[in-house]
């Protein structure tokens, strides 16, 4: 697997895998009304091509395929975290969130923090977050439960 920087031109594939992933990987706790106003189709590439303009994104890609992607802000906050159908539970997520890890520490930073899906819980809480409370958001007329999650980042000895 390769990891690197989103450009311009991955725009469609970024907004597709999202797409597919949310409709797809979390079908299993979201339902049809939820996983379509979570991620309509077609997604809206102008907003999509905003959102891209205000995140570091990390691409991981197998045999020239995008199987992942992940965005973070220097901040902390880890975002749009997805892995594509088929390739989940391989380990792409994780290559991914240590790679955001890896850099958000290196600026320093001592938290981090995430609005996690009821899929992606049980990955966040494998990557040491804690919850911070369960929440129960409007998106697009729909209620979606997440939780809010947090993780401390141990300082350098
Ligand atoms: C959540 C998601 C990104 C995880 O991606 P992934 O590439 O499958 O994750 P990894 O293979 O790196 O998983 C690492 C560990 O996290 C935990 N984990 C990951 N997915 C899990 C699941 N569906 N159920 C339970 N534990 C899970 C496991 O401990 C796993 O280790 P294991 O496979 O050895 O048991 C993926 O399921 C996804 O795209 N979900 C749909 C979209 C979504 O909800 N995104 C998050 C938005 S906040």
């Amino acid at each position: 697997m390769n990891l690197r920087r989103y450009k311009n031109d991955d725009l469609e594939a970024v907004a597709q895998l999202y797409t597919e992933s949310i409709h797809t990987n979390a079908a299993s706790h979201y339902d049809v009304a939820q996983r379509g106003a979570w991620a309509p189709r077609p997604p809206d590439l102008d907003i999509w091509r905003r959102r891209m303009a205000t995140l570091q994104m990390l691409l991981a890609e197998e045999d020239g395929r995008l199987c992942g992607m992940l965005g973070y802000e220097d901040n902390g906050h880890i975002d749009l975290l997805f892995t594509a159908p088929g390739c989940a539970r391989r380990g792409v997520a994780s290559a991914l969130y240590c790679a955001a890890e890896s850099a958000l520490a290196a600026q320093g930073l001592n938290e981090l923090f995430t609005e996690a899906s009821l899929v992606a819980h049980p990955f966040f809480l494998r990557q040491g977050f804690e919850v911070v409370e369960a929440q129960r958001i409007n998106c697009r007329g729909v209620v979606l439960p997440r939780f809010a999650m947090r993780k401390r980042l141990a300082p350098c000895p």
